[in-house]
Parts: C-alpha cells; structure tokens; sequence
C-alpha cells in the first residue's frame, strides 16, 4: 500500500477492521494524526476510553506511558499497539521503580509507612511504579483528577506520597487548602532526607518536573498582562506554582479545550501548554485571539515522534495480519498497577 496517504489507509483499515479497531489521539499529537483519530481527549478520557472499549486493537497515538496504561486496563485478547514505542515522556523519566522503594525505605527510618502512608501515581509513570503504588492500596490519578484522588488519599491515611510531578503535586495540595510547610519534596539525587522536615509532613512529593511545561514563568504571565490587556491565562496543572497563582483558569488539556472554545467572540487568550495543542486552538477559534504563554513556546518533542507514516505502517501491518509494536506488560505487574488505575476510574466516576 505504499505511497497512499495515512487518510486512506484509516478508511481502508476502518473497512475490513470495523468495530475490531479503535485510535486514539492525545490532544498534543499532530493534526494529521488527530484528524483522523475516532476519539481525542486527555489523559483520563483515553484511558476511560481504552478501559471502555471492545475492540480487538486499540492504536495509541501518544506517549508510551499512556499506551501502557490502555494495555494495563485492557480485557482478555485485545491488543493496544503504539506506532512509536520510543515516545517516552519527560516526567515518567524522572522516576524509576528501584529509587521508589529506596524512599520507602528512607521513609520507614522515621515513621511507619505502610500504615500512615497512601502512594498516589501521576499516569505519566511507567507501569511497575504504578505497581508498586497498587500493592500499597495506593491509586493513580491524572491531570484532570488529581484532586478529587488526593482529597480520597487523604481520607484513607494521614499522609500521602504523591509522585513524581511535583508541580502537579504542589498546585493541587493549594487548592485542598494544604500549607507549604506541610510539604517536603524529596530529591531521589540527594538521597539523605531531613528527618525533621520529613515527620513532620502531610504530603510528600518527589521532585519532578515536566520539561514543556517547566518553560513557562511568572514573567510570562506579566509580559501577556502587560502586551495584550484584557487577555486571560489558562494553563495547565504542570507548569510552576508560581504561574498556576496568576493564571486565570487551570486545567487539563481538554479543560484547556473547552474553556477557550466556550469562551465569547473576541476574547484573548494565552495558554500555559504544549504548541501543538495551542496553534490548533488557535485555528478551531478563528474569532478568538489564542497564543502561547511562552515567547518561545515549548513543545513536546515525544509527542511529536509519530508521524502519519508510523501510524499508517501499523494499521498495513494489521491489514496483513500482522501486529506491529504491542505494548506488553507482565501479568506481576499489570495486576497491581491495574488496581491503582481502577481506583482512579472509580473515584473519578463517584
Ligand atoms: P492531560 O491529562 O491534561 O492530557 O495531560 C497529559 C500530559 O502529559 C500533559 O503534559
Ligand atoms: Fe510528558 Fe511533558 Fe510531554 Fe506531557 S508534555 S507527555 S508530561 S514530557
């Protein structure tokens, strides 16, 4: 089939697959992947999406990370494939299962934590540390629903871990009114923790960061203030506490979405997010003024791995009865990180 566009080889795929095949699309993905997904959404949306789904394969245009996640949450026979399996994610890089259980450790030197303390998981990790959190009774949460998961956390033990995205982490305990003293970040570089700082904290966050959305500074948001008057910010819950306190509005990339696509005629916005995601909102809006928070806008170069090519040479590969790059993920460990996630679908669904 080679040399037909990726929008033929959708329909042709669509064809002989039917209900058999599903894509899916993360917001940040490039318009021609988009385009021709059956469904885009956030990071919860797709995995309810995934969970939800009876199809035999489900085609992940995204991060690894979120790939892995369909595959954990998939029935007995279904297949999730990703057309680029080296699309990995800065955030998830920022934590590995060994330097987990070496704070767990670090932890039990100055409190008891598998009694006083509940693991709360980012999606954005890699299927063994959501394990981990699983078999602690812990759950995972996403952008979208990291506070209701945390509020949840906190009702079940008196302290909580909450990894790796520190900001995420941060921004949320503001708005379930936890002070910052009550907050100790641990540094998996520095592995000595401050015995003091640690007993005495409700929350405890690993310290890592997105690399996009780290770009975005308070300066920004007084640069857009100053420039465009009357413009509103809207960012997402990655990027620094200091910017989250100027924004207007804070949200996941579907919040980020709707909120300026329900907005009125001739309104402005800057968006504290992924380029991808902000030139299209600037072109779905033609009668808004949509831009990036960032001089520079920052873009997600793992995002931007897969190409219409590589999506197309899964579905040929289906097409021949061939399954190209499926996201596997042992049984030892699918099975807690699966129970970690069904506690999120099912505090989000509450
Ligand atoms: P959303 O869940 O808001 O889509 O975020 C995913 C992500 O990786 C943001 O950087
Ligand atoms: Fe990961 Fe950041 Fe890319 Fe989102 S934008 S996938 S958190 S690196």
């Amino acid at each position: 089939m080679g040399g037909l566009a990726v929008a033929d080889v959708v329909a042709e795929a669509r064809r002989v697959l039917g209900e058999m095949l599903l894509i899916l699309a993360h917001h940040y993905q490039r318009d021609e992947i988009v385009d021709v997904a059956d469904f885009r959404g956030d990071s919860l949306e797709l995995s309810r999406r995934a969970a939800a789904s009876a199809a035999r394969w489900i085609v992940f245009c995204g991060v690894h990370f979120m790939a892995e996640t369909a595959a954990v949450l998939a029935r007995e026979g279904q297949r999730v494939l990703i057309p680029r399996e080296d699309a990995g994610c800065f955030l998830a890089h920022t934590i590995d299962y060994p330097s987990l259980v070496e704070l767990w450790r670090a932890l039990s030197g100055i409190m008891d934590p598998d009694r006083e303390v509940l693991p709360v998981a980012y999606v954005n990790t890699t299927a063994d540390v959501k394990a981990f959190v699983g078999e602690k009774g812990g759950a995972c949460c996403t952008s979208s629903s990291a506070e209701a998961v945390l509020r949840w956390a906190f009702s079940q033990r008196p302290r909580v871990l909450f990894v790796p995205d520190q900001y995420l982490g941060r921004n949320t305990a503001r708005r379930l009114g936890i002070p910052d003293d009550d907050i100790a970040v641990w540094d998996p570089r520095f592995p000595d923790l401050d015995r003091e700082r640690f007993a005495r904290a409700r929350l405890i966050l690993w310290r890592g960061t997105c690399n996009v959305h780290v770009r975005f500074l308070p300066e920004d948001v007084e640069r857009v203030r100053r420039e465009r008057p009357g413009v509103r910010v809207v960012v997402h819950p990655e990027c620094r506490p200091e910017v989250v306190e100027l924004a207007d509005e804070v949200g996941s990339t579907s919040y980020i979405i709707r909120t300026v696509s329900a907005s009125p005629p001739g309104s402005a916005w800057a968006v504290g997010t992924e380029e991808r995601l902000v030139a299209r909102l600037n072109k779905e809006n033609p009668d808004k003024e949509v831009f990036s928070l960032a001089e520079v806008p920052p873009f997600c170069s793992y995002m931007s791995l897969t190409r219409p090519g590589d999506l197309a040479a899964i579905l040929e590969g289906l097409l021949r009865g061939e399954e190209r790059n499926v996201v596997e993920v042992p049984p030892e460990i699918r099975d807690p990180a699966r129970a970690a996630l069904e506690r999120m679908l099912e505090i989000t669904s509450a």
